[in-house]
């Protein structure tokens, strides 16, 4: 049988070209080789965004970029996660089994505390919780996960591993976490920072449209130029050469690296070049959202399918754990 993959999607901000090369292009990858589920995590987002406006236009957001991008509801189960209260009632369940002191000793939960004192809501604290419910509904065996992610998932597997104990059975698999093939590619930001991301500010968006996407890209810090031959590349333009690995040809990178090293090139030209190229990728995507955007009765469509699917998988594991932990009818 297939191993199941389960990923929860942030439901605030617009994807960047950082996320597409980072999680996007592997969550694609893996629709073919495993049973994966991925949901907008909504309740999540309500521990840090409880808007009621901004709610439903930025998960309606989310999964028309992420189908956009290609993800396909053929394939995998792409659901929102308030579409599938099952997962509410597994939460109650885990909770009786975390500990406050552990909760309280989450790296995620002291950061929330340090940057929202006026809201230390316990969504926050048992926010590992519901993310292991999201994981353990499914019985998933791997989770796609980036760093900051990590100590959840480590609780994820402490919770399952206690309820086997406590209860004496095999329920829960313990999931791993789930390593992207090859390199990991980091998409810098045109700023001088390393990274590009949200909190940067340096980000460019899968739905820029061309013009606001060739600014940021002409706006993008250089130096002088380079003053001898072969010389190293300062941070600043080892970035720019950097993301033109990613987006470009080899016959054009090659090009502007010749040009960098006989100290003839004109970083004019090679942005020009870098955002057309950047185009080529995001544009079509951005494309294919605008429509999907526009259609809410495809999305509606999509979102009924994901959660019929998921709450199939979810009822079937509530099922055996509402046994195990003795909710049965009168004998
Ligand atoms: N906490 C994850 C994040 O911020 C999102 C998430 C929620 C998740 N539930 C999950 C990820 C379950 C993987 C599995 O990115």
């Amino acid at each position: 049988m297939k191993e199941i993959v389960v990923s929860g999607i942030r439901s605030t901000g617009n994807l960047h070209l950082g996320n597409y090369y980072g999680a996007l292009r592997n969550f694609i990858s893996m629709q073919d080789e495993y049973n994966c589920y991925f949901f907008i995590a909504d309740y999540h987002s309500l521990t840090t965004h409880p808007d009621p406006t901004q709610l439903n236009p930025n998960v309606k957001s989310i999964l028309a970029e992420y189908l956009a991008a290609g993800l396909d509801p053929e394939k995998s189960s792409i659901y929102i996660q308030s579409d599938v209260p099952e997962v509410c009632e597994l939460f109650t369940l885990l909770n009786m089994h975390a500990y406050v002191g552990e909760l309280e000793r989450t790296v995620s939960f002291k950061e929330k505390i340090r940057k929202q004192p006026e809201n230390v809501n316990a969504g926050l604290l048992t926010y590992p919780v519901l993310m292991a419910a999201d994981i353990l509904q499914h019985k998933a065996n791997l989770v796609p996960v980036g760093k900051d992610q990590l100590q959840h998932l480590e609780m994820t597997r402490k919770y399952a591993r206690r309820f086997n104990t406590i209860y004496g059975v095999e329920l829960f698999p313990e999931p791993d976490a789930y390593k992207f093939k090859g390199e990991p590619i980091k998409i810098p930001g045109l700023d001088g920072s390393g990274k590009m991301g949200k909190s940067e500010g340096n980000c460019i968006y899968l739905n820029d449209e061309d013009k606001v996407l060739s600014k940021k890209v002409m706006r993008a810090v250089t130096d002088q130029g380079p003053t001898e031959m072969n010389q190293q590349k300062p941070d600043v333009i080892e970035n720019l050469f950097t993301l033109m690995k990613v987006v470009s040809t080899s016959d054009t990178y090659n090009h502007f690296d010749e040009l960098y090293n006989k100290c003839e090139i004109r970083y004019g030209d090679m942005k020009k070049q870098l955002a057309a190229d950047i185009l080529k990728v995001t544009a079509p995507i951005r494309d294919r959202y605008q429509d999907i955007i526009k259609d809410s009765d495809y999305l509606n469509k999509v979102a009924k399918l994901g959660a019929e699917k998921a709450r199939e998988s979810s009822a079937k594991t509530l099922k055996e754990v509402r046994e195990v932990m003795g909710f049965r009818s009168f004998k």
